[in-house]
């Protein structure tokens, strides 16, 4: 554990709010790898076990509620449990879990995408954000019949072999352990925001495809500009390299048609999982309609070529269907989105409004409904509250003070708020001004927390 935690205040007042999950923790430490199933739940000295949530909160198993920027990774643009979706969910599971064949709701849900996505001309169902951009990139591999990937640094698309380096180590692109080496050189990495390396890499004519996470890496924590997505689309276009936007997080999200509709670019494939599944498991593929004809039966035997094989046992599954299409139908008919993203932007002022107060030089930014913290960087100075994230290199913006960031997060769910391991997260259509003022009031408790123990000037 890191050294400024022993003898904490700011520990031993979690510790003591938190004795349930405490208890869990250490059963949980003999049945999985650090005691956890997915490495951002991981929290020195153990994270909250939460038993329950509704709207813009959850509570943990010791009964302590927390106002909720996990947002379940970003599903939960609606919220825990919306009940339009909660409905949704039970109707199709009194209908049975799966069928084992094609299901009416599966139409629904697909449509439900192309009222919302006009690129989505056809769609295929996957089970996570992983298996979407793993697909999209095998599409886009079959149909230019060309090799190399192009991502950006920093960039997030999944787990899997073709997107492991470059996230948050391997930058240069080499592999990660367990990865074959000819898998990882067959992806360049590019810098964000970098024309000239951008043009570089295309101008191989090599590249099949691009592929980036269209509001900057982990959702604007390292901003892109919009410019420079439109020009990936000029660039992309003229080499005869696909553009494929990970929609997993910002689709849905940045408006309810996603970044591509913010940014009137149009890709040739899209990824989205998240909140197209309304909070249960589930993902897609989108995008031309000649692309996806890899995956056609018909097509493919007509256009004399071999078939692009798709399996998977819970793809379109019936319950994320009907979970997905009611998600989806709420946002199309309503104004959550933009809702999101207004009360993502009065958090934002709130809290640095209590950074300048507190005279501490961090800065809490973000575009559409997300929201990221930036504790300090050596050589950066800056006005207490007034950061702009713009024009900062990735180096800089993802360089977190670990220790000081680890005590600032155990501080915030002692006063009842859960962000990610980056002091970031989401904002869903339910947080309301309460949950601002709330918040804003917990970042000035636990500022003063850390202060008591020595982490900040006093
Ligand atoms: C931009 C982006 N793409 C892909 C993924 C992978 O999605 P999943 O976790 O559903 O596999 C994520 C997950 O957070 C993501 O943020």
């Amino acid at each position: 554990m890191n050294d400024t935690l022993t003898n904490s205040g700011v520990l031993a007042a979690y510790r003591a709010r938190t004795p349930g999950s405490a208890a869990l923790a250490q059963e949980a430490a003999s049945l999985f790898p650090s005691g956890i199933t997915h490495d951002s739940r991981h929290l020195e000295p153990y994270g909250v076990y939460v038993s329950r949530a509704l709207g813009p909160h959850k509570w943990d198993v010791d009964g302590n509620r927390y106002t909720d920027f996990y947002g379940g990774h970003g599903a939960l643009l609606l919220g825990h449990n919306h009940p339009a979706v909660a409905d949704a969910v039970a109707a199709a599971l009194a209908d049975g879990t799966h069928f084992g064949a094609s299901h009416p709701r599966e139409l629904a849900w697909a449509r439900a995408v192309q009222r919302l996505v006009p690129s989505a001309e056809r769609v295929r169902f996957t089970s996570s954000g992983t298996e979407a951009t793993l697909m999209a990139v095998r599409l886009a591999r079959a149909f230019t019949g060309r090799q190399t990937l192009l991502r950006f640094q920093g960039h997030f698309h999944g787990w899997h072999d073709h997107m492991a380096a470059g996230y948050t180590s391997h930058y240069d692109g080499s592999p990660t352990p367990g990865v074959l080496p000819g898998v990882a050189e067959k992806s360049i990495l590019v810098p964000p925001n970098d024309l000239t390396a951008l043009r570089a890499a295309l101008e191989t004519n090599e590249v099949a495809a691009a592929i980036l996470e269209p509001t900057g890496s982990s959702f604007g924590q390292v901003p892109i500009d919009a410019a420079f997505v439109r020009e990936l689309r000029r660039l992309t276009e003229a080499h005869g390299t696909l553009l494929i936007m990970d929609e997993v997080v910002s689709g849905f999200r940045a408006t309810k048609g996603g970044a591509q509709a913010a940014y009137d670019v149009r890709p040739d494939l899209s990824s989205f999982a998240k909140i197209l599944a309304g909070g249960l498991p589930g993902a897609a593929v989108a995008g031309r309609k000649d692309i996806l004809d890899q995956l056609d039966f018909a097509m493919s035997a007509q256009a004399g070529r071999e078939k692009i094989q798709h399996q998977g046992t819970f793809n379109a599954n019936p319950i994320s269907a009907a979970a997905g299409t009611a998600a989806l139908t709420v946002i199309a008919d309503s104004d959550a989105a933009d809702r999101a993203s207004a009360t993502a932007q009065a958090l934002r002022k709130a809290v640095n409004a209590v950074f300048a107060a507190e005279q501490v030089g961090w800065g809490m930014y973000g575009t559409f409904s997300g929201f990221h913290t930036f504790l300090g960087a050596p050589g950066v100075d800056l006005a207490p509250g007034a950061f702009v994230a713009e024009g900062r290199p990735m180096a800089v913006l993802k360089s977190q003070p670990a220790a000081l960031s680890h005590k600032l997060r155990l501080a915030l769910l002692v006063n009842g708020v859960d962000v990610n391991g980056r002091i970031g997260g989401f904002v869903s259509a339910t947080h309301t001004a309460d949950d601002v003022a709330n918040t804003a009031a917990a970042f000035q408790a636990a500022i003063r927390m850390l202060r008591t123990e020595g982490e900040l000037p006093e």
